[in-house]
């Protein structure tokens, strides 16, 4: 038996069967390179799912984390730590947010978003809806899945939390007929991830921006995915000229070790008093030593980096998308966070470039996820999208086969 056959027969015997795995067992992992036990090398345009901003194995972050780790590891929020002050100095001066509440996960940020308005909401008059929109995604918490309308994130775990609404994305109109005087908060992925990479429309948002005045709810970005400067911005609702009052944040953050964070404004200090939310973990220093390396590295460089590579990305796109029509409907996105839909089951081109030795991520059906490292060199790109050519002319015979032999 191979070695990736016995990792599969050893990993039924004791892991409870969620994850629908790539048939790739891991050596190794190097900048924007993973080795499979095989010596098999895969270019990695999915990078921890958006989290391993610099790559694998950086080496800035191998040192800060093991200079962190030498220091001390983990010793709880009971202390004083250089490195979640250090951080969150960052962020707050990055952004111009007033404070960072620090958690482990994209869910959990979210999960102290919605609790925080809440709070604020009952202090404030403001015990309505918390409204969401369709193709959102914000986790696996109950909190997170009573504000997504995914059937399978959520068939037979409810119930969910009461007070929550969610509406269909980019319809202004439905929107309307959602908010009012109670509203609560609402809550949006400026450009959805998991829901296929879609912007949110200038017309929501500036409908929201409108009844945000009129109502005064608070507006909470989840920015978990496109944070961090993945879309070329630090973060993605920048470029629609609204301020939202929270801020979640994860993956890119750490860096690759398990980091989230808000961010919230000056007007929500004082909302939650000491004891009223925490975490053991939450802003574990060693994670924070690697996430002050990434804010460096993202000033330092990296974000001009995404925004030119990111240009070349579009424009190679829509060359693949004119010249592979019958399969591709649209490119979608910005920066370093693509989709590419298909007219088919997307994890058809996600196989085929498997087998071409590029590791990409199929989402809402149809859509070729593209999230890698923000540190993707040009010459690393030549390389995807050679094998996006051949893995899409591969797909076009195979569908034109399909196509003359019905069977
Ligand atoms: C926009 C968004 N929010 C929240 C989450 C949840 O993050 P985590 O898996 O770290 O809980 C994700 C994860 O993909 C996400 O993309």
């Amino acid at each position: 038996m191979s070695l990736h056959g016995r990792f599969i027969e050893r990993e039924q015997r004791v892991l409870y069967p969620i994850y629908r795995r790539l048939p790739i067992a891991i050596a190794r992992a190097e900048g924007c390179w993973i080795e499979d036990l095989d010596g098999k090398r895969y270019l990695d345009l999915i990078s921890g799912i958006g989290t391993n901003a610099l790559g694998h194995g950086h080496p800035r972050i191998l040192d800060a984390v093991r200079t962190q780790i030498e220091r001390y590891m983990h010793v709880s929020n009971l202390y004083y730590q250089e490195p979640q002050i250090a951080l969150a100095e960052m962020l707050c001066q990055r952004t111009g947010y007033r404070a960072v509440v620090y958690s482990n996960s994209g869910a959990e940020s979210w999960e102290a978003a919605l609790k925080l308005a809440r709070r604020w909401g009952s202090l404030h008059g403001k015990t309505g809806d918390i409204v969401t929109f369709s193709g959102g995604f914000h986790g696996r918490t109950y909190g997170a899945l009573s504000t997504m309308d995914k059937a399978l994130y959520k068939d037979g775990m409810g119930p969910f939390l009461p007070n929550t609404r969610i509406i269909p994305f980019n319809n202004p109109e439905a929107f309307d007929q959602a908010v009012g005087p109670t509203t609560c908060a609402v809550g949006l992925e400026f450009i959805q991830g998991e829901g296929g990479i879609v912007d949110v429309s200038a017309e929501l948002v500036a409908r929201i921006a409108e009844r945000r005045q009129q109502y005064g709810f608070l507006l909470i970005a989840d920015e978990v995915q496109s944070g961090c400067g993945r879309t070329g911005d630090f973060f993605a609702f920048e470029r629609y000229g609204i301020r939202p009052d929270i801020v979640t944040m994860a993956k890119a953050l750490g860096g690759g070790l398990p980091l989230g964070a808000i961010l919230v404004g000056e007007h929500l200090i004082g909302v939650w008093e000491r004891g009223q939310h925490g975490t053991t973990y939450g802003g574990n220093p060693v994670a924070c030593a690697a996430g002050i390396v990434v804010l460096e590295e993202l000033a330092g460089g990296v974000l001009e980096h995404v925004r030119r590579l990111g240009e070349r990305i579009s424009a190679d796109l829509a060359i693949l998308a004119a010249e592979f029509s019958g399969l591709i409907r649209s490119i979608r996105g910005r920066g370093l966070m693509r989709g590419i839909e298909l007219t088919e089951d997307a994890t058809h081109l996600r196989d085929e470039l498997l087998r071409c030795g590029v590791i990409t991520n199929a989402t809402a059906t149809t859509v070729l996820r593209l999230l890698p490292p923000l540190v993707l060199s040009n010459e690393e790109w030549s390389i995807a999208l050679e094998a996006l050519r051949a893995a899409l002319a591969a797909r076009s015979t195979a569908t034109a086969v399909a196509a003359t032999n019905p069977s």
